[in-house]
């Protein structure tokens, strides 16, 4: 099973997610979505500054990765900065772009040793020189990993996300490299972020907000929803696996009817 997943490199073990967990082996989400909310409330709610709740949210993504690989899941998309985000005060800003650096700096050996393949949605050409260095770095390392796909999206938006793939096929038809009638919806999904990646099964969202935030919004056309009014930074494994057995009990369509009918 593991080595099917996650070829030779066998992801280590967190110790705490064991087969009796109740989970289906045979219907693991694929790709689960990630919108970590909250870290600001779940700071204030302490007293704190909003940026020590981006730092808690560091280290839920961190078990968060584990769990997913532990248990199989093969892609996990985390939004971790939108085309909005700017939009905040520039000290939170410059704080969040500095904590990726550190973040990835930090847990880059980590997530190599347990074979995770880190790639990025969003258009990370316009982020700062250092964590452009970063970024790459961390996708160059780790680019022939078999296990677990991190993808995070940073600067990502997904109407600058589909505005950006109608430009791109618009110059291919421009220049003769496919034909307007040729367009599906495949050559629009060929040209996201997203591209090779298969759509999420399922969205989390944490800290009782229930909208998409402008998050994958071509992707989770089929996507099962979860919510819970947990902040991401008290997000747990147990809350991850419930998600997932949660997912495991809903009824997928389509568009389609019921089996049953
Ligand atoms: C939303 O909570 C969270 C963010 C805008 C930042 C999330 C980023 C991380 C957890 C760091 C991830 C690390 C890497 C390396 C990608 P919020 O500030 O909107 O919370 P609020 O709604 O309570 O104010």
């Amino acid at each position: 099973m593991w080595k099917k997943l996650f070829g030779n490199k066998q992801p280590k073990s967190s110790g705490t997610i064991q087969n009796n967990d109740g989970l289906d082996p045979a219907k693991i989400p694929q790709h689960v979505a990630i919108i970590m909310d909250g870290n600001g409330r779940w700071a204030q709610k302490r007293g704190l500054p909003r940026t020590m709740g981006h730092r808690a949210g560091v280290e839920s993504l961190k078990k968060i990765v584990k769990t997913a690989s532990d248990i199989g899941v093969k892609v996990l998309t985390a939004y971790a900065f939108s085309t909005e985000n700017w939009n905040r005060p520039s000290d939170e800003v410059s704080f969040l772009m500095r904590l990726f650096i550190e973040a990835l700096e930090n847990e880059i050996a980590n997530l190599q040793s347990n074979n995770v393949l880190i790639r990025f949605s969003g258009e990370t050409g316009v982020l700062a020189p250092e964590l452009q260095t970063t970024i790459a770095k961390a996708t160059q390392r780790t680019k022939d990993n078999t296990g677990l796909v991190l993808n995070l999206a940073i600067n990502y938006g997904s109407r600058a996300e589909i505005t950006r793939a109608v430009k791109l096929i618009a110059q291919d038809v421009i220049d003769g490299q496919i034909k307007m009638e040729d367009i599906s919806d495949q050559t629009i999904a060929r040209n996201l972020y997203t591209a090779d990646l298969p759509d999420p099964d399922l969205l989390i969202r944490p800290s009782g907000d229930l909208r998409i935030s402008n998050f994958l919004l071509w992707q989770l056309a089929y996507t099962e929803f979860w919510f819970t009014t947990t902040n991401w930074p008290d997000f747990t494994s147990e809350l991850f696996i419930q998600a997932v057995r949660d997912f495991q009990h809903r009824e997928r369509r389509f568009g389609g009817l019921k089996k049953s009918k």
